[in-house]
């Protein structure tokens, strides 16, 4: 599923132990010690009911420069949803010179602190819970969607926080491509993977190692020791 140098925990190299420099962050703490029970009813429930809050006119600002983007380059597309200060989407375009990467992340600090220095790739600060929608409206199809360390939300009752469990998650499956979650929380794959079944697509939660870290949250969470978590899956093209 993953094509990149990296690989999970049984597929190559990484299979190997691997020797990091220490670092100390915190593991998301919650009450909650297994899949929230209410996600089954919220997956169904947003399933089947559009989400129709106002589209901010910000994002979509951010998302015309996109499709500029796009009809300049006019190759695949690979959304890399909240890409922080945007190195994996850096990574991500060395690694697919034959597409391009559009980042994006709601925080203009962190979008701020990069710069671009190759063709194939573009970061923009605008919020997902209007461009994913927009995207959908548009009718894109992704060839790859990474959403790689997304913010975990562990208290029970910010469930609808967490991507899987909001109502956004239809227009996240209606872009299509091959999705790769990445998380420290196991709880929060074990989830996405659960939402997923849900929705009828099959994936498997792996456990994932790299020597080769490509974001910054992806880099300390192994410097300090925690699990890393994924599920991939293959998403059809089909809207829901
Ligand atoms: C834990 S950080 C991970 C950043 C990066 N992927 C990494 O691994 O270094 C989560 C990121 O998600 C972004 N984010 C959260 N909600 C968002 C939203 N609705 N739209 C866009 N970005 C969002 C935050 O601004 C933050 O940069």
């Amino acid at each position: 599923m993953n094509d990149k140098p990296n690989s999970s925990s049984h597929d190559g190299p990484c299979s190997t132990s691997i020797s990091l420099p220490h670092s100390n962050s915190r593991q998301p703490s919650s009450k909650q010690n297994g899949i929230h029970e209410k996600l089954p009813q919220l997956v169904h429930r947003h399933l089947s009911s559009p989400f129709r809050k106002p589209i901010l006119p910000f994002n979509i600002a951010a998302f015309e420069t996109a499709q500029e983007f796009i009809a300049r380059h006019n190759k695949p597309l690979i959304l890399d949803s909240c890409c922080g200060v945007g190195e994996s989407t850096y990574q991500l375009a060395r690694q697919h010179p034959d597409a391009v990467v559009i980042g994006i992340d709601k925080s203009a600090n962190r979008i701020g602190k990069h710069t671009q220095d190759q063709e194939n790739y573009l970061l923009l600060r605008a919020d997902l819970n209007d461009f994913w929608r927009l995207a959908v409206e548009a009718k894109w199809q992704l060839q790859h969607h990474y959403l790689l360390y997304p913010n975990p939300w562990p208290k029970a009752a910010h469930i609808q926080r967490r991507w899987h469990g909001s109502a956004l998650f239809p227009s996240l499956l209606a872009l299509g491509g091959i999705l790769e979650v990445r998380s420290n929380w196991q709880i929060y794959i074990e989830e996405f993977a659960l939402a997923l079944k849900i929705a009828g697509i099959q994936t498997q939660v792996e456990h994932y190692q790299t020597q080769d870290p490509i974001t910054p949250f992806e880099r300390k969470y192994q410097q300090s020791g925690h699990a890393l978590w994924r599920c991939c899956a293959q998403l059809a093209a089909h809207s829901y």
